[in-house]
């Protein structure tokens, strides 16, 4: 070449063409893979009325972890243990917060202001601490056991008066937990004849608080579209803080009208005492006391029952199980007392009946969604700040890459093992992980255990005359807390002797 500017000229856009498209290339590449979006509605239409199901086979063909568009934002899902891990421990600061303009967080959480919706932040972790320090610690939780082994024995007291009748178990299991957790809250349970809500109103409640708190409503993705309110979630989330109002605003001015102190003092005194506190770090409005009161005694009971039911469905198709589990009992327990909560070393199949639940039916199927509140490089794919994160546990639980039979109920895998299920393990996750695992794991487990495991010592427990173990159903209605879509009825038998009822 005669001209060596020509040369360099030509060189220099050769290398520039070719940086550019190894930049241009990798700019696609940082984000994970996922399917195509449609303009304005992104990948809804990949979601059925079960999502983590059908997110569940979406990363069977774009893998563990992957990016959609639900409406105009990004939503990465994490469907294996090693992409929990990233999300929940490794990068858990960057993702610890919540969506902050979810339709639930307005009209539920009283403008995100509990503990479950608010975003990552001073008022979080301040409200987290009084949740812990007034109602949730060890201390507390053991102060508190008297009100468990009542509300328990007062169950199995009225189970036995029912026995030889069917009974629908979830009825009478929301009417328990609810009872114990409202106690341990507010001292009285605010239900019944004589108060303003009866047992069928509160435990419908309960059940909307986690239908409406975890639907996917269209207007949160398609903002625009919000008005329209196509599903009509906004209007049941409406009607419900109509009736949250008058319930929670009872129970604050009853409280006011006659205040607790020192050990009678309880969780509802605890927040009036620091929503009077000027020097407070927390600054609590009347709404934002009735949201967190909310948080525990609607958000509580109902991942409890739900677990409880779960395991007695896997259970009734499998009989050998009940026989196995009575057996560790009555050679660990004995005929003549309950099983009480510092039992649970000594009875290693029951608790893996619980952990194999919690495996194949996690409670929050896809966790409370985290948020990410900077950009952040995971696993090699750039996460933008503002993309939602969903962890599917239903998916991890089933990854055939950790469990060996995954579709199987088989509590003996847990047989022999020390398995962590409390927020080390990140492929058994039924309470979360990190800054967000639930604050109430260890009440949980207590209830969950004592529960299941006195059902099947004080009782024999069969399935309703006609139905077969193979009728048993598995189908899912998916919330914040997945539930059996159709309940068992079951008839009881006590087998302890009569003066222990
Ligand atoms: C078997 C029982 C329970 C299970 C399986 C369970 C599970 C969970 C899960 C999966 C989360 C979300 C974690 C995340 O976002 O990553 C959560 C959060 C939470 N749970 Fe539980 N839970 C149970 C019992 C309870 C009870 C009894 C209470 C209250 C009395 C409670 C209060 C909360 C609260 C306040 C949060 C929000 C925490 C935050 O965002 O910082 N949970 N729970």
């Amino acid at each position: 070449m005669e001209n060596p500017w020509l040369l360099l000229a030509l060189l220099s856009a050769l290398a520039i063409a070719f940086i550019s498209k190894i930049v241009f290339k990798t700019d696609q590449k940082l984000g994970p893979p996922g399917p195509k979006p449609w303009p304005i509605i992104g990948n809804l239409n990949l979601l059925g009325s079960i999502p983590h199901q059908s997110l569940h086979h979406l990363s069977q063909k774009y893998g563990e972890i992957m990016l959609l568009k639900l409406g105009k934002f990004p939503v990465v899902v994490a469907s294996s243990p090693k992409m929990a891990e990233q999300f929940l421990k490794v990068h858990d600061a960057a993702f610890a917060s919540r969506p902050p303009a979810l339709a639930a967080g307005k009209h539920i959480s009283y403008d995100n202001s509990d503990v479950s919706f608010s975003p990552y932040g001073p008022y979080w972790r301040e409200a987290r601490k009084i949740l812990m320090s007034e109602l949730l610690g060890t201390k507390k939780l053991d102060q508190f056991e008297q009100i468990r082994v009542e509300a328990r024995r007062s169950f199995f007291s009225r189970l036995k008066a029912l026995s030889g009748k069917p009974v629908v178990l979830r009825e009478h299991l929301s009417r328990y937990i609810m009872s114990t957790i409202c106690r341990m809250v507010m001292t009285n349970e605010y239900v019944g004849d004589s108060s303003i809500i009866d047992d069928g109103g509160m435990a419908e409640m309960m059940r909307d608080w986690f239908v409406l708190t975890g639907v996917f409503n269209i207007g949160d993705w398609i903002p625009w579209l919000g008005p329209l309110d196509l599903q009509g979630y906004v209007r049941r989330m409406k009607a419900f803080r109509k009736k949250s109002d008058s319930f929670f605003g009872y129970v604050i001015d009853d409280h006011i009208a006659r205040r607790r102190d020192g050990a009678d003092k309880d969780f509802v005194d605890a927040l009036l005492d620091l929503a009077e506190d000027p020097n407070a770090q927390l600054h609590l409005t009347r709404d934002s006391l009735k949201s967190l009161i909310m948080n525990v005694v609607l958000g509580g009971p109902d991942t409890s029952i739900t677990t409880v039911e779960w395991a007695l469905h896997e259970m009734f198709r499998q009989p050998r199980i009940f026989e196995r589990a009575r057996a560790e009992l009555d050679a660990v327990i004995g005929r003549d007392r309950w099983v009480e909560e510092n039992d649970f070393t000594q009875l290693p199949y029951v608790d893996a009946i619980i952990m194999e639940t919690f495996r194949l039916h996690p409670i929050a199927t896809l966790l409370a969604p985290h948020y990410a509140i900077q950009d952040c490089n995971v696993a090699g794919y750039n996460i933008s700040k503002g993309t939602s994160i969903l962890i599917n546990t239903w998916s991890i639980g089933r990854d055939p890459n950790t469990w060996d039979a995954a579709e199987e109920f088989l509590p003996e895998r847990f047989m022999g093992k020390q398995t962590d299920m409390t927020g080390g393990n990140f492929a058994l996750l039924p309470f979360g992980s990190g800054r967000r695992i639930c604050p109430a794991y260890n009440l949980g487990l207590k209830i969950v255990r004592t529960t299941l495991a006195n059902l099947l010592h004080g009782f024999e427990v069969e399935l309703e005359e006609g139905m077969r173990a193979e009728d048993v159903s598995l189908e899912e209605q998916y919330g914040l807390a997945t539930n059996p879509k159709h309940p068992v009825s079951i008839i009881v038998k006590p087998t302890l002797p009569a003066h222990l009822y």
